[in-house]
């Protein structure tokens, strides 16, 4: 997966791709992510990027200048380097489509390079939305402070759905809305904390009472915490005993 950010605190997009498994992802070579400062694309000495918003009002606005002539940028770059398929263009917004898991996995499998438009302060100006025709993703009903930690969110879930990424291959296919149920309980070393045993199922070596006692804690957590998940989906037989049991 390849990805670009645009965005005016390029230190803040770094800091968290530089730890942890996004970090490593980049170094295995599966996840290449630039950041860029939009400053660099401003087109004045002072490499102003924002300005006061037409009609009044507080707060700042992102000039369009600096987003489209970075996005121009990166497109030239991609077709030199003989890259057909181009770019796909994000603006991270609470006004977009729901971030969701079915999307993580297209991200994940995505030929293009992935350019996110990184909003601050009020907003962007209108006319990079008109000109670049972004998606517009939103990762939840709120509103952040820009779309940086927008991005990442989209970023980090993507990235490890992208096979190599995790040690255990397997564990992303067991995520909890890969397959639309929740996880179940996961326990490691001591067998007893403060009076809080591990669940003898779990010491007993037997793979198959572990499998079922795992799928049926993760049914048993859906149910309770998100029977929305449950509502329309057809279950197994083996499914449904366990529900019941
Ligand atoms: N920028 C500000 N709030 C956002 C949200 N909820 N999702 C995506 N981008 C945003």
């Amino acid at each position: 997966m390849r990805g670009e950010v645009l965005t005016l605190f390029p230190d803040l997009v770094s800091g968290v791709l530089g730890q942890s498994m996004l970090k490593r992802a980049q170094e295995k070579g599966l996840l290449a992510v630039r950041v860029r400062n939009l400053r660099d694309y401003t087109e004045d000495r002072h490499k102003v990027a924002d300005d006061a918003p037409y009609g009044g009002g507080g707060g700042m606005v992102l000039k369009p200048e600096p987003f489209v002539r970075a996005v121009e940028a990166l497109q030239a770059g991609a077709e030199e380097q003989g890259e057909p398929s181009g770019l796909r263009v994000i603006m991270p917004s609470p006004q977009g489509r729901p971030f969701s898991q079915q999307i993580a996995q297209e991200l994940s499998e995505e030929a293009r390079t992935i350019v996110f438009l990184c909003g601050h302060y009020e907003g962007i100006d209108e006319r990079v939305r008109l000109s670049l025709k972004p998606e517009e993703i939103s990762i939840g009903d709120y509103v952040l402070t820009g779309g940086e930690l927008a991005a990442l969110v989209m970023i980090d879930a993507a990235t490890r759905l992208i096979p190599g990424v995790l040690g255990d291959p397997d564990s992303a296919l067991r995520d909890s809305f890969q397959e639309p149920l929740l996880d179940y309980p996961h326990y490691t070393r001591p067998p007893e904390f403060r009076g809080l045993a591990v669940p003898e199922i779990l010491l007993s070596g037997n793979h198959e009472h572990i499998r079922r006692w795992r799928r049926k804690e993760a049914l048993r957590s859906t149910y309770v915490k998100r029977p929305d998940l449950l509502r329309d989906r057809v279950l197994s037989a083996e499914d449904r005993r366990l529900l019941d049991e």
